[in-house]
């Protein structure tokens, strides 16, 4: 072999290592389109860089796009918009009104039916022979949506998928989101995500945020993770870890807030804000400048940081 032929083969090999495209697994098991809204331009730009994108979703994308795989989840549930019962504002119990727990209770059952639908997706997730398949793969990365279930963690451990994890948080933290990552909650000053003032300034107000605060952990805790658990638990025939415990293994959370709307907390490094990320420039703006996810967020598969 001549030593140009040698160099250009070595040359052909560092070329290819250079790419550094990266395995990505995204299961986001919502049937609310605007939490899709939120990771959709993520996936798509991600896999517009070259990494290979995989999305287990309720909204597989219409027209095929390259390096990135849908698995459909519309088989498991309804796809529905979001809904408000408005009927909760028109006609407030008199009893609950003259106590002054309108609000409280208002609060209380929005979140009600997300856990029966947490249980009812995470039913049919174990038993989708397409996402069985994707599990089996080796990932760089996986992102998982934190909002309502927590099934997917449970999913991971079963089949040995062992990449870092990423939270998506498409909204304000959770309750349940800041044990997670280690971030502390004063629920003194950070109103629940249900609440309806951004900063909470009155003792009744706090008395509220407390007691919502501490129910919506429990409602998370009892109404949907220990569920989910026994769930994955009866079809695989096999013990896995409290998916609480398995939560708390997350490498890094991306929320969709951003400090000068949602007001000031204490943040960590592990979890960044990229409020906006789903926004796009306008077209004219477009054409002469990057889209506004490539500045927001450069992730970095190997070391799991993100760079604003
Ligand atoms: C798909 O990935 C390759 C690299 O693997 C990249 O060159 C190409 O631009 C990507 N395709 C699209 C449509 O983004
Ligand atoms: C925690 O995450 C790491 C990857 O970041 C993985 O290797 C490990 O198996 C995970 N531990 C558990 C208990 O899932």
């Amino acid at each position: 072999m001549y030593p140009f032929e040698k160099i250009a083969i070595l040359l052909a090999f560092v070329s290819i290592q250079d790419a550094q495209s990266a395995n990505i697994l995204a299961i986001l098991p919502h049937v609310g389109k605007s939490h899709f809204l939120v990771f959709e331009p993520l996936m798509k730009e991600l896999a517009k860089r070259g990494h290979d994108v995989t999305v287990a979703s309720f909204f597989p994308q219409s027209d095929p796009l390259a390096n990135y795989t849908d698995i459909s989840l519309k088989e498991i549930a309804e796809v529905r918009k979001e809904q408000i019962n408005l009927q909760v504002f028109d006609k407030p119990n008199k009893i609950i009104s003259s106590l002054g727990l309108q609000n409280f209770v208002t609060q209380v059952f929005a979140f009600q039916p997300l856990s029966d639908l947490a249980l009812k997706v995470c039913s049919g997730l174990v038993n989708l022979p397409p996402l069985a398949e994707a599990l089996q793969k080796n990932y760089d990365v996986v992102l998982i949506e934190n909002f309502n279930s927590d099934c997917a963690l449970g999913l991971l451990h079963v089949y040995g998928v062992n990449a870092p994890i990423i939270s998506l948080v498409s909204g304000p933290l959770l309750q349940w989101s800041y044990s997670r990552i280690g971030l502390p909650d004063n629920p003194s000053y950070v109103p629940t995500i249900t609440s309806r003032t951004s900063s909470i300034t009155k003792f009744l107000e706090r008395l509220e945020n407390t007691a919502l605060n501490l129910y919506f952990k429990l409602w998370f805790r009892y109404a949907t993770q220990v569920k989910e658990r026994a769930i994955i638990e009866r079809r695989f025939w096999t013990k896995i870890p409290d998916l609480d415990i398995l939560a708390k293994n997350v490498s890094m959370m991306l929320v969709n807030t951003f400090h000068s709307l949602n007001g000031v907390r204490p943040l960590l490094p592990g979890l960044v804000e990229v409020g906006g990320m789903h926004i796009q420039r306008k077209q004219e703006e477009y054409k002469h400048t990057s889209p506004i996810i490539p500045q927001a967020v450069e992730i970095s598969i190997e070391t799991c940081n993100v760079v604003i």
